[in-house]
């Protein structure tokens, strides 16, 4: 069904393949710029990644101004300050980010205090506060699971407040997506794990979101069925590109599907419980989806039915009847999670993720505030919250 009304955005470019990173010149050029500073962490460097990016610019006139190496994993106003004035002081005109999550968010908020010129993010905190255009940004995904190389959202701690801030813009939108496979294929079984659970649940929540259209639907099916062939391969096989390449195409479109449509009460519980007992949000994602699911099945039974269609593969579906269908579809995620979760060790429940018991009340309050319960199709009161957390406490 078409809604009476839907926004769908995604001007990324995607550059899928194997030594896709050799393009980064020729991106760069085509956009104008010919001195990026490169935005990474210490795990980027110690992994030997940064040599697949260094010689994409062996033989080329564009030249990188600067690196940034010691992106820390909760990055904060004070870092991206720093980062800025390297940025300045090198006469940098363009940015690559080249990492996980905190990478890619950082080099976003550096994007803002430069374009913007102003070292105080708190101003542009919230929705579509950004007005200034902003500089050239190639993303290099080095996971497969945030998906954040093709969103509009960025999240930057505030130290000073204690608070996360969250910023979200078209403006913050990449303008190119380099997903080569030479940056997951060591990416440890465990992470792999989470993060591919993590790029399921974007497209599982997208899918059944109040907020969902037809072509973040279109997303997040081939992002599910992708991840069905791939996901426990790359766990137990990581030294396959073509694995590789796969996940890092799911991630991404997972994330175009998000972008469009946000996530729900998997995520608004994951948050939750990454800052009350610091589970790390795959992790936190995977322990939840079939909860998620099976809270979302009284509003959403028929959408989550056809997810079996991605999820299990054509004859499955075929052979399952209309009615048995959503109740199937959870049943495979569980499938899925067990399967994953045997090949590398990744904990199930929140109990063997060593969360205790007594803070799941502290989880439960601090998940009702999260933005993502606008757009769940059940709302979710502190009760519901309760039940929800007690039982993935104790079961897949
Ligand atoms: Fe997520």
């Amino acid at each position: 069904m078409i809604p009476s009304y839907y926004e769908f955005h995604n001007p990324v470019k995607i550059s899928s393949g194997n030594k896709a990173l050799d393009n980064l010149p020729y991106e760069l050029d085509q956009m104008g710029a010919s001195r990026p500073l490169i935005i990474t962490d210490a795990g980027v460097v110690k992994a030997g990644l940064m040599k697949y990016v260094k010689s994409a610019f062996a033989s080329s006139n564009v030249v990188i101004g600067a690196i940034y190496d010691q992106t820390p994993p909760d990055s904060s106003m004070d870092v991206v300050n720093e980062i800025a004035e390297i940025y300045r002081e090198n006469k940098c005109d363009s940015l690559i980010a080249v990492g996980g999550g905190s990478p890619i968010d950082t080099a976003k908020g550096v994007n803002i205090v430069i374009s913007e010129n102003s070292n105080d993010l708190r101003k542009f905190m919230g929705a579509e506060l950004i007005k200034k255009p902003m500089r050239p940004l190639i993303v290099v995904p080095t996971t497969s699971g945030t998906g954040s190389e093709a969103t509009y959202v960025a999240v930057i701690a505030d130290k000073e407040r204690n608070v996360k801030m969250p910023f979200t813009s078209y403006s913050l939108l990449p303008k190119v997506a380099i997903l080569d496979p030479r940056m997951t294929l060591t990416v440890p079984a465990h992470i792999t794990a989470a993060t591919g659970m993590d790029a399921l649940t974007h497209a599982m929540e997208s899918y059944i979101s109040l907020q969902k259209n037809p072509l973040s639907d279109a997303y997040a099916f081939a992002a599910i069925a992708i991840i069905r062939d791939n996901l426990l391969s790359a766990v137990t096989k990581g030294n396959d590109p073509k694995v590789r390449l796969a996940m890092a195409n799911a991630s991404l479109m997972a994330g175009v599907a998000f972008s469009n449509s946000m996530v729900g009460v998997v995520h608004g519980l994951g948050h939750a419980t990454g800052a009350v007992a610091h589970i790390p949000h795959g992790l936190a994602m995977s322990i939840f989806l079939p909860h998620g699911l099976k809270y979302n099945l009284k509003k959403r039974k028929d959408m989550i039915g056809q997810l079996l269609l991605p999820l299990a593969g054509e004859d499955f579906y075929l052979n399952t009847p209309k009615e048995e269908r959503a109740q199937k579809t959870i049943e495979k995620a569980i499938e899925m999670k067990k399967a994953v979760n045997a090949a590398c060790g990744l904990p199930g429940t929140l109990k063997e993720a060593k969360v205790d018991f007594d803070q799941l009340k502290s989880i439960a309050n601090t998940a009702l505030g999260d933005g993502t319960l606008l757009v769940n199709p059940e709302a979710l009161e502190f009760s519901d919250a309760m039940t929800l957390l007690e039982d993935a406490y104790e079961n897949y």
